[in-house]
């Protein structure tokens, strides 16, 4: 086994590598200066043939670069003759475009697998797709890891929460996290104006006054729906508010505006390197370390022949 890191989290890759008890591959990732990348493996030819690798690589700010980065590395391995290569992507960028809204727009979430595909990539690890759909994009096999269960730990010593989805696309997945628990869930109903992007809540289906609330997303990205979904159950007299959510994209103001917000505690995993200057006194973090290990470990993909 072989295990390779882009650039886009590091961290993740090394921690990951030392559950294993491999050290991460040499690779070469150097940009040119007009800003092209250029991605060097310097192993035998054949050499990898029958090894199963894995490449580490969120793509993460900056999406376009860390997706070309993952590509070339697709197309370096595999043009050292190595057949099967997993590309292991704890964030999928460019997810959330995963339709065309309006007509004329790009469904970027099907492109970038078709890339991954072209590329050399024969398996794909992600964690908590932003819909079902994306998973449908993919004609080689995708394993989909779900942050579910590294939550226990942050809920224990609160028997009495409810668990809160932000919306209609994330009903299925608070439900879900809501069962694991044996907790009781409320849904909001949100919505979100497509051109400016603000977000606004209509209701929600239970009383919580009174209660900690958790609400269960997969990603936060502008802290838009943070905070509405916070402010909205703080007037409700929600007691405590928790935001749980497996991807930090934390873009723009969105630390700021969160720190500041009535959101008690915030907590995501390490699928998204946070930098020291994004991290914010309410925030915790969690890895996923373990889980890609473990996965990698009970890998069943077959070698394509
Ligand atoms: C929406 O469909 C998603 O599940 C998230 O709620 C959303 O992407 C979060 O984005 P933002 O932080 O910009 O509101």
């Amino acid at each position: 086994m072989k295990l390779f890191s882009g650039t886009s989290n590091l961290p993740l890759a090394q921690k990951v590598a030392e559950k294993l008890g491999v050290s991460l591959s040499d690779v070469e990732i150097k940009r040119f200066p007009d800003g092209e990348c250029k991605v060097w493996v310097p192993a035998k030819q054949d050499s990898l043939a029958n090894e199963d690798i894995f490449v580490i690589q969120s793509l993460s700010y900056i999406a376009d670069q860390n997706l070309m980065e993952l590509c070339l590395f697709g197309d370096a391995l595999k043009r050292l003759g190595a057949k099967k290569i997993t590309a292991v992507v704890p964030w999928m960028g460019y997810s959330k475009q995963d339709k065309e809204f309006r007509k004329g727009e790009a469904v970027s979430a099907q492109l970038v697998a078709k890339f991954i595909e072209t590329a050399g990539f024969t398996g794909v690890i992600t964690f908590d797709l932003h819909s079902p759909k994306i998973k449908e994009y993919f004609s080689i096999p995708l394993v989909e890891l779900s942050t579910k269960n590294l939550y226990q730990e942050e809920i224990d010593g609160c028997p009495s929460c409810i668990i809160v989805s932000p919306d209609k696309g994330g009903r299925n997945r608070s439900d879900n996290l809501a069962e694991i628990l044996n907790l009781p869930v409320a849904h909001l109903d949100k919505t979100r104006d497509l051109a400016g992007g603000a977000v606004s809540i209509q209701g929600i289906d239970k009383d919580i006054s009174g209660e900690t609330v958790i609400i269960f997303d997969d990603i936060i990205n502008t802290g838009s729906t943070a905070i509405a979904t916070a402010g909205f159950l703080h007037e409700k007299g929600a007691k405590q508010i928790f935001f749980f959510a497996t991807h930090g994209v934390f873009s723009g103001q969105a630390t700021k505006n969160i720190q500041n917000s009535p959101i008690d505690k915030v907590v995501v995993t390490d699928t998204i390197y946070i930098p020291p200057e994004k991290v914010f006194p309410k925030l915790k973090i969690i890895s996923v370390a373990d889980l890609i290990a473990e996965e990698i470990q009970n890998l069943k993909f077959k070698i394509p022949q």
